[in-house]
């Protein structure tokens, strides 16, 4: 049945989202008209033990992720039969948990007969971007979050190009890691975040790694390390340790690298805009250090909403939208990858 105000040309998008901890159902019109997107997070489970414990999350998608879709579909107003096709994010991530969310998708998929269309969460988080602004290709994209931190040369739907990663800890596991040896709990990000507004960012000289001139890889795990030898340092001297400060001086060091490096490489490559995606891309300090850079250098700064930073289904049903018009239909043998490069 076509409603009202739907055109026969219509495509709705039925995405699901279970690649880490967010149990994720969205529908989205024609790339980028959300009308719904539902999140169930497992943060209360996975807080108690300062990170994700990988079977809890699978098992808890199960548990979840039909009630998700049906809370979609009731948000929605959409009817099941008006789908066009089943968006799914395969990889990367957890495989227990990409699994429960593939087997999800290939069901409804076969039991509508529509098509599957198998996404990458990496190329979802630049995607996100899409939803809320109309962005001219070509441009540069950061994607930072728990699991990545990748700068990408992106001049179509399908041509993008990785121009630096980083070479050990993502950005949003250093903030994690960095909050959990503070005591803050987790996850770690917007704690530091907020905590970094009330500190200091110039109270401790914390290494901002830049690795060779004209590298764009990034290096997260000597900074991490040295906030723990700086913890240890102080309780064995018995000075007191002001939170806020070393949340700010933290802060200010990574979010330094990120900005310098996707600047430059939007400079070097003649690139006249750039867009952020990933948990970590809700962090306010990246965002209005990127906006001040962007300014000076004249270039265009998107960013998505907070509820399309972090894991979120909308993006799926974007991405999705992209491959069904490109002809990248999944088979029903479609399976979960734990590690996948976009390109
Ligand atoms: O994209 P995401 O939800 O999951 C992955 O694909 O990894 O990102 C989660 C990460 C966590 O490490 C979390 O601490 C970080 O994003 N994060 C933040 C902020 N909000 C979430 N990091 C810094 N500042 C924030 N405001
Ligand atoms: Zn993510």
């Amino acid at each position: 049945m076509i409603k009202n105000n739907m055109k026969k040309t219509d495509k709705i998008i039925l995405a699901i989202e279970t690649s880490c901890d967010d149990t994720c159902c969205a529908i989205v019109k024609n790339g980028k008209e959300v009308l719904s997107s539902i999140i169930a997070s497992q943060i209360d489970l996975h807080k108690q033990f300062g990170g994700v414990v990988p079977e809890e999350a699978s098992r808890m998608h199960i548990e979840k992720l039909s009630l998700v879709i049906d809370k979609a579909l009731e948000e929605s107003k959409v009817n099941l039969n008006d789908i066009d096709a089943i968006g799914v994010t395969y990889a990367p991530g957890l495989v227990g948990a990409l699994l429960v969310g593939v087997n999800e998708a290939k069901a409804i998929a076969y039991a509508l007969g529509k098509p599957l269309v198998g996404t990458h969460h990496i190329k979802s988080h630049i995607f996100a971007n899409f939803i809320e602004n109309d962005i001219d290709f070509p441009f540069i994209a950061l994607v930072a979050s728990g699991g990545h931190t990748h700068l990408f040369k992106v001049e179509d739907y399908d041509k993008i190009t990785l121009m630096g990663r980083t070479l050990d800890d993502a950005i949003g596991e250093a903030y994690d890691k960095v909050a959990r040896a503070l005591g803050l709990g987790y996850p770690g990000g917007p704690i530091i975040d907020k905590m970094a507004k009330l500190g200091n960012p110039n109270k401790i000289d914390f290494p901002k790694s830049w690795l060779s001139k004209d590298s764009y890889d990034f290096s997260f795990s000597g900074i991490k390390s040295a906030v723990l030898n700086y913890l240890n340092k102080m309780k064995m001297k018995g000075e007191e340790i002001v939170v806020e400060d070393v949340c700010a001086s933290f802060q200010s060091a990574v979010i330094e690298v990120l900005v310098v490096k996707s600047v430059r490489l939007a400079k070097a490559e003649n690139i006249k805009s750039i867009v952020i995606g990933g948990g970590v891309s809700a962090n306010s300090y990246l965002r209005e250090m990127m906006t001040t850079y962007c300014e000076k250098e004249d270039l265009n700064f998107y960013y998505p909403s907070i509820s399309y930073c972090t894991d979120n289904a909308a993006m799926v049903g974007v991405t999705a939208y992209y491959e069904l018009l490109s002809g990248n239909i999944s088979g029903l043998d479609l399976n979960a990858v734990a590690s996948l490069q976009l390109e």
